[in-house]
């Protein structure tokens, strides 16, 4: 048995310990907004944050999750209102969707590390979400949206 957190809750998985972090949440959870796209480490559309840092979960061994804390798309802010999710809604970033959990979860670890990122910062830690869409434009916008919008709310506290 593995224990570890899941969005704050205690959760304890009986699978077998080479199980992917990333089927453990989707299969076993049913949390289904992390998405799996190519399962080999190299989209980014299966990105969780682990202990705060972003991680692409289907390639982390369950295992190797134990004691720690891991946050999903769902764990983010209890009403989809995260600084990140309402930049992303007001400019419209997403299209099809489809890698835009992993997009969000990896930008809010982007804004952790640099809270106000210049376009390098940003193509940098972004460069492993791949978007088949093409929506990165309106990606480095929301996260310099984001950024604006908690500096604002860091100035005025
Ligand atoms: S599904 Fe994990 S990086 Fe693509
Ligand atoms: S919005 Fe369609 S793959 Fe990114």
């Amino acid at each position: 048995m593995i224990r570890f957190r899941v969005n704050g809750k205690a959760v304890i998985s009986t699978a077998d310990g080479d199980t992917p972090l990333l089927w453990v949440i989707r299969e076993d959870l049913g949390m289904t907004g992390t998405k799996f796209g190519c399962g080999i480490g190299q989209c980014g559309a299966c990105t969780v944050h682990l202990n705060g840092q972003a991680v692409r979960s289907c390639s982390i061994r369950v295992a190797d999750v134990a004691g720690a804390a891991v946050t999903t798309i769902e764990g983010l802010d209890p009403a989809g209102q995260h600084p990140v999710q309402q930049a992303w809604a007001t400019l419209q970033v997403p299209q099809c969707g489809y890698c835009q959990s992993g997009q969000i979860m990896q930008a809010v670890a982007l804004l952790k590390e640099y809270p106000q990122p210049s376009d390098a910062d940003i193509d940098n830690v972004m460069a492993g979400n791949l978007c088949r869409c093409m929506t990165y434009v309106r990606i480095r916008a929301a996260i310099k949206a984001a950024a604006a919008a908690s500096h604002k709310g860091k100035a005025h506290a």
